[in-house]
């Protein structure tokens, strides 16, 4: 069967944050720019989505909802289709998104002051989930080896061993290294932290956007029952389907005792149901457009290729790092010397290009832009057209030398 993944959604005037942030910048951005930088899609909904939640609004009331045995039978059958494990029913807890569970997790598996490590550069809220709750941020930040990024688990073990540190989050896959760690990786995780006795918070939000050639092992599949007591696993179709404005997320938690104090914290926040369009639109998504899922991630592979082709050792010496899951692209901007400021104004006003800066992923990422690059193939196309034209021309020199020409 055949997919749209050609035409753009009408995005202007609908509130989406990622269009809102370009237009906020530049209010009068050619009409066939499209931003790079949020991680949401731009393609249309699939239609077996659609058709979901066209049939909620035709045919019942919009009131308070709980999750149904459909829901549950979905994510269970998700998982065991596409990932190989079997989650149990009454690990499964709701959340209208995997940041705002970030942040009950860290509240029900620690106290203020405790320490919560992170492995950045990754995904900023996560030290927003730590610093917002009046935990202490520890940082073990990854190691680039020349080739691929790589956990630092020696320095995982020394910190570890300071009795105030609770827990880690873990990206798996990593956004935005692009990384699907191996099952060895992961074990390897999982046993120091069960060793020192912390809990592994694990977003696996990008579990589903996995490249072929790779695969994603959830946490919980490695570990053990006692282990696993000290895990929660976070996901959602939101990524996988470009459904985050449904606001559904799916959390597993094994242990008894977590998940009780889980829920506490959860409802603690004056959180409950989840909006009744969450539930059939990942109903829908888990059930109908599994052959979706395989067409996108032809077409982020297609986009990478392109990128790579473009980008890699072009233009002053970008490096296009390798992209085993997620659909964001890390470049390596260090060989023009720009601080990431005036890198992104260059990028804005010289090539309309708005990518998601390294640097907000933490100071090991300052060198680099994140490209999403989930959107019809002709709109990366035109947009690495822009970036080749603006390299190299006097505005490009101002910005090296430092200043703000654009
Ligand atoms: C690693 C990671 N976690 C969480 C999120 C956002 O999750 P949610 O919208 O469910 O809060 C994102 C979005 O980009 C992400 O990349």
């Amino acid at each position: 069967m055949d997919y749209d993944f050609t035409t753009l959604p009408e995005r202007r005037g609908t509130g989406s944050s990622k269009w809102e942030a370009m237009l906020a910048d530049n209010p009068d951005v050619a009409s066939d720019v499209i931003p790079l930088s949020v991680a949401d899609m731009e393609f249309l909904t699939p239609d077996p989505i659609k058709a979901a939640l066209h049939r909620l609004i035709d045919s019942t009331s919009l009131g308070y909802t709980d999750p149904t045995d459909a829901f549950y039978d979905a994510c269970i059958s998700w998982q065991e289709r596409r990932h190989g494990w079997k989650p149990q029913r009454e690990w499964i807890v709701t959340s209208p998104g995997v940041v705002p569970a970030l942040y009950t997790a860290v509240n029900a598996c620690s106290e203020k002051g405790d320490g919560i490590i992170i492995q950045p550069p990754v995904y900023y809220p996560f030290s927003a989930a730590v610093e917002r709750t009046g935990r202490s941020l520890v940082r073990n930040p990854l190691v680039f080896d020349g080739a691929s990024w790589r956990m630092d688990f020696a320095g995982l073990e020394e910190l570890v061993r300071d009795g105030r540190v609770k827990a880690i989050i873990v990206c798996s896959p990593h956004n935005p290294v692009g990384r699907v760690w191996t099952e060895e990786e992961l074990a390897r995780l999982v046993a120091i932290c069960s060793d020192a006795g912390i809990y592994i918070l694990c977003d696996e939000i990008h579990n589903d956007l996995v490249m072929p050639g790779h695969t994603h092992r959830t946490l919980l599949s490695l570990a053990s029952a006692a282990q696993a007591e000290r895990i929660i696993v976070l996901t959602s179709c939101s990524k996988t389907f470009s459904l985050a404005g449904t606001q559904g997320s799916v959390i597993y938690i094994p242990g008894n005792d977590l998940r009780t104090a889980y829920e506490a914290a959860y409802e603690a926040q004056g959180f409950f149901q989840l909006n009744a369009f969450a539930y059939p639109a990942l109903i829908a998504a888990y059930n109908g457009c599994e052959g979706w899922l395989d067409g996108l991630i032809g077409t982020v592979m297609q986009n990478y290729a392109l990128l790579k082709d473009r980008l890699d050792g072009k233009l002053g010496g970008l490096l296009v790092h390798p992209l085993e899951g997620t659909y964001l692209a890390w470049v390596d901007f260090s060989s023009w010397g720009m601080d990431s400021g005036i890198r992104e104004q260059f990028l804005h006003g010289q090539a309309q290009l708005y990518l998601d800066s390294g640097a907000l992923f933490g100071e090991e990422g300052a060198s680099f832009e994140r490209f999403n690059i989930a959107c019809p193939t002709w709109a990366l196309d035109a947009a690495l057209t822009r970036l080749e034209d603006a390299y190299g021309t006097d505005a490009f020199e101002e910005a090296r030398q430092g200043r703000n020409g654009s």
